[in-house]
């Protein structure tokens, strides 16, 4: 352990993180070890990187922006449809489609205490949000024939919460084995001075790292092997939080593969110039997403000549991707963007600091930096009513009142 504390010691010095033993003494030996571990692990390096690019983020001015072309599904004629729908189903009832759901994020703005999907949005039914995903796999079930592989994407945070409601609601009646858990990865959270944190337990202060880790994750993992032995070839990746979500879709899987894509995405058009979602769009020519907390206004309320929003196709968070894309983008880490948030951690005399405003960054990737790596993507525009039924907040836009009343109207049609 001495020799471990002394090469610690080293490394903190050379990165100007010194601070992160000061509570040492006052931990057990398994404590100690473990943040011994932590220290001699981490990269330093890539933290201090990271704090340096705060606020110079890549934006959309560091590219040339053009709008993308897509797909609307509504104005497909009924043999273009059936076209693409029978190519999907195909590939379907031969078991090449998967379905990931990313559940990592804390859902701190929907204020629940638990893992998102453990939500109950206020149905009758009080289905909370993972049975009505797992609805869309039962009917798939019905329809096609075929049990379609779930993974579902935990943090360490909300891994055995999530595997314990799944297990204490039986699955929601789905066959266990097709349902697999894995964890993505985390990042530690620095302040304002670029000092790393020491959460509570004196120990470095972690935070899951961004659905862009996804694609590490599923290496890391053994899910890219998984599907490759199961002779999965396209994963249908969705966020947790939308209760319209249609996780086996045959039209979008069958226009990728006659686009012959590795990767599609579905869109709506966006509600207005300040709605709260990314926006698909070409960065030098490569197909990218500007998220909506780094868009600019000019962007965001940029018209063309029809007086449409220029940028007007949305990123619903429901993508389609190869498994021959996920090997790919897995080999690489995808750029991280900062993010303020209000954190709780022990300064360097153990005291608890915590705050009502931001007080730290964490760092995130996000899934669809990945998209640049492509040469092209095929873009399928929904109808919003159909597709998209966000729950993000605990009350007005994008909450469970909102997404209740979309899916009320969808399923009652
Ligand atoms: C997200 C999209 C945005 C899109 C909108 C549509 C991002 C960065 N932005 O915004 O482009 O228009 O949804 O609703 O995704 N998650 C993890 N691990 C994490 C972080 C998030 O699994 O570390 C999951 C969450 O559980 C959730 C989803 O990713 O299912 C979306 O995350 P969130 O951070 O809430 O994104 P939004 O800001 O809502």
């Amino acid at each position: 352990m001495e020799e471990k504390y002394l090469a610690a010691e080293k490394i903190l010095k050379k990165y100007g993180q010194e601070h992160l033993l000061s509570q040492y003494d006052k931990l057990n030996d398994e404590k100690k070890a473990k943040l011994l571990d932590e220290i001699l692990t981490l990269d330093f390096n890539q933290i201090n990187e990271l704090f340096k690019r705060i606020g110079k983020t890549e934006d959309e001015k560091n590219g040339k922006i053009e709008p993308v072309r897509c797909t609307d599904k509504s104005a497909m004629s009924k043999e273009e449809l059936e076209h693409y729908e029978s190519i999907g189903l195909k590939a379907i009832k031969e078991g090449k489609l998967a379905a990931v759901t990313m559940a990592g994020g804390q859902g701190t703005r929907l204020g629940h205490n638990g893992p998102k999907g453990t939500f109950d949005i206020g149905l009758d039914s009080h289905k909370p949000i993972f049975e009505i995903l797992c609805d869309t796999l039962k009917d798939a079930q019905k329809k096609y024939g075929v049990y379609v592989m779930w993974y579902i994407m935990t943090s360490n945070e909300n891994n055995d919460a999530t595997v314990k409601f799944f297990e204490d609601n039986n699955y929601f009646g789905y066959p266990k084995e097709k349902v697999m858990f894995f964890r993505q990865g985390e990042l530690p959270m620095v302040d304002t001075n670029g000092k790393v944190l020491l959460g509570e337990d004196g120990l470095i202060k972690l935070a899951a790292d961004g659905h862009g880790g996804i694609f590490l994750s599923m290496k890391k993992n053994g899910i890219i092997y998984d599907m490759k032995s199961k002779g999965i070839e396209w994963a249908f990746i969705g966020g947790v939080d939308n209760v319209l979500v249609n996780m086996v879709d045959p039209v979008i899987l069958g226009l990728a593969i006659d686009k012959k894509v590795l990767v599609a995405g579905k869109s709506v058009i966006k509600a207005g110039p300040h709605e709260k979602v990314g926006v698909f769009c070409k960065k030098n020519g490569k197909p990218s997403v500007v998220e909506y907390s780094e868009i600019s206004k000019e962007m965001a309320e940029a018209t063309n000549e029809n007086g449409e929003l220029k940028y007007g196709e949305s990123h619903i968070l429901c993508n389609l991707f190869s498994v021959k894309a996920i090997e790919e983008i897995s080999k690489n880490t995808l750029p991280y963007h900062s993010a303020f948030k209000k954190a709780k951690f022990l300064d360097k005399d153990g005291n608890l600091i915590t705050s009502d405003k931001p007080n730290a960054y964490k760092f995130e990737a996000f899934l669809f930096d990945a998209f640049d790596s492509l040469d092209d993507i095929a873009i399928l525009r929904v109808k919003r009513e159909e597709e998209f039924a966000p729950v993000k907040n605990a009350e007005g836009v994008d909450s469970p009142e909102t997404a209740r009343k979309l899916y009320k109207e969808f399923h009652n049609k």
